[in-house]
């Protein structure tokens, strides 16, 4: 049965993101079943979920309250749009998800992903400024290395040049700024003198301030390196965009529902954005639900311009299924005061990391915060000696892979940009599964630095 399952879905199931030898192998990872923190392939192994999904499973797996929750309102009420009409689980998720983030930030606009949320805050954001007589406005500002979703308007923000290379010429009014790694080794400079703020300035003076629409940043960027800004960095973005009047938007997708410890990365942050986008975590992946949440005065400038609409709309946007999950999952991590426990627990996991790094040559860095960290990944430490490209590749794409499935932590190694091993639990990890989890990397890195010692 399984083999046979194995070989339809590789011959059937289209697999996102996935090289030739993965899609083809007959030892295809098949997942049945999960609970809490874990997961069971078909032939009953066990995985601690070391990604929380994709980022995503913040309550953890198998909760009976959100699939009841699912089930009554596909009973009640299966379908009905949020085009013109409202129906009670969209307008209930976005009065909670309002009361919960920050100022004024109190219209949400509801989609079905990531991708689409950031599709959603470019296509406002323009929109916008149009209506407001500035049509000139459309240039949009990311980072490198960002990423911000797969959809070509997202694609043209994310700043990764694996996933963009196959499809330039990609939309002509983005540009990529520099992200904040490597902050620390300028030294004693104010924020306002670092490099990736002063880098961001000159661009939006090249461009011409008065042709950049917004400026899009995770909280903490998850794609090359698990970047945690300087302190203040998010109020100079917040400075420079008041000062040339450009909107600021935080990418919350996986920052956004407690990964940091707070409802939002911006919180964490201290900086009231002008959009912030999110999906994930809002249902802890019990259902797809994406969106971004706006300044309500910049909502109500546009509905009171002579545009009058925000021309864009998806058919499922704001699904009663998708908003009433998101609602069950809110109020339980509400209620549950899980954002108290990440941030109560959050050190201890980060001292546990630290002490992984000490202890293993192979660990350049630890960074991260919250129940988000990234482990990033050298040939040896005091040696000072860098991985080859060759090494990198042969130790993210198939070690570490192989020393995972072995050890049973599901969790990802990425090296599209410096080698980093993944590390976001659900948010409802206890300190066992934590230590559980440490447990489970000590294992992966002393396996591959016995691989990385044989191949040298
Ligand atoms: C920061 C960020 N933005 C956007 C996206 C795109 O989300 P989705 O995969 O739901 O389209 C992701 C996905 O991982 C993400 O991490």
């Amino acid at each position: 049965m399984s083999d046979e399952l194995r070989r339809q879905a590789r011959r059937h199931l289209g697999q996102h993101f996935t090289r030739a030898t993965a899609w083809r192998s007959p030892e295809m990872l098949v997942v049945v079943r999960s609970e809490g923190c874990y997961l069971w392939d078909d032939r009953g192994k066990r995985y601690l979920d070391g990604l929380a999904g994709l980022f995503c499973v913040n309550m953890g797996h198998g909760r009976a309250d959100i699939a009841d929750a699912a089930a009554r309102q596909l009973k009640q009420l299966s379908f009905a749009t949020n085009w013109s009409a409202a129906h009670p689980p969209s307008v209930e998720a976005a009065s909670l998800i309002a009361e919960l983030a920050p100022a004024d930030l109190g219209v949400v606009f509801f989609v079905n992903s990531g991708s689409e949320a950031t599709e959603s805050a470019i296509k406002f954001a323009r929109e916008y400024h149009l209506s407001q007589g500035r049509p000139e406005r459309c240039k949009i500002f990311s980072r490198h290395m960002a990423y911000h979703g797969t959809t070509l308007g997202a694609l043209s923000a994310t700043g990764i040049p694996q996933f963009r290379s196959a499809f330039l010429p990609l939309l002509p009014w983005f540009r990529q700024v520099p992200n904040t790694l490597g902050w620390e080794n300028e030294g004693d400079v104010p924020t306002s003198a670092l490099s990736c703020v002063t880098a961001i300035e000159e661009a939006i003076l090249e461009e011409g301030p008065e042709t950049v629409a917004m400026l899009i940043a995770e909280p903490v960027q998850n794609v090359g390196g698990v970047m945690v800004p300087p302190n203040g960095y998010w109020q100079e973005l917040r400075r420079l965009c008041d000062e040339y009047g450009i909107l600021l938007c935080a990418d919350e997708v996986i920052c956004g529902f407690g990964r940091l410890g707070h409802w939002f990365g911006s919180q964490r942050n201290g900086v009231v954005p002008d959009i912030i986008t999110f999906a994930k975590g809002v249902t802890s992946a019990y259902a797809p639900l994406g969106g971004m949440i706006v300044r309500e005065p910049l909502i109500d400038a546009l509905l009171d311009s002579s545009v009058g609409m925000f021309t864009h709309g998806v058919t499922w946007g704001g699904h009663p299924m998708s908003t009433a999950v998101a609602v069950a999952n809110i109020t339980a991590m509400r209620d549950e005061h899980v954002l108290d426990h990440v941030l109560a627990l959050a050190p201890s996991f980060r001292a546990g990391l630290d002490d992984l790094a000490e202890r293993h040559q192979i660990v350049k860095e630890v960074r991260g915060d919250g129940f988000f960290y990234g482990v990033e990944l050298m040939a040896g430490r005091d040696a000072g000696r860098h991985l080859s490209a060759e090494e990198k590749a042969t130790l993210c794409r198939d070690v570490l892979p192989r020393l995972l499935q072995q050890s049973g932590l599901m969790t990802r190694a990425d090296d599209r940009g410096p080698a980093m091993l993944m590390l976001s639990p659900p948010l409802v990890a206890d300190r066992e599964v934590i230590g559980e989890l440490l447990g489970m990397v000590d294992e992966v890195l002393t396996g591959a630095e016995s691989w990385l010692a044989s191949w040298t």
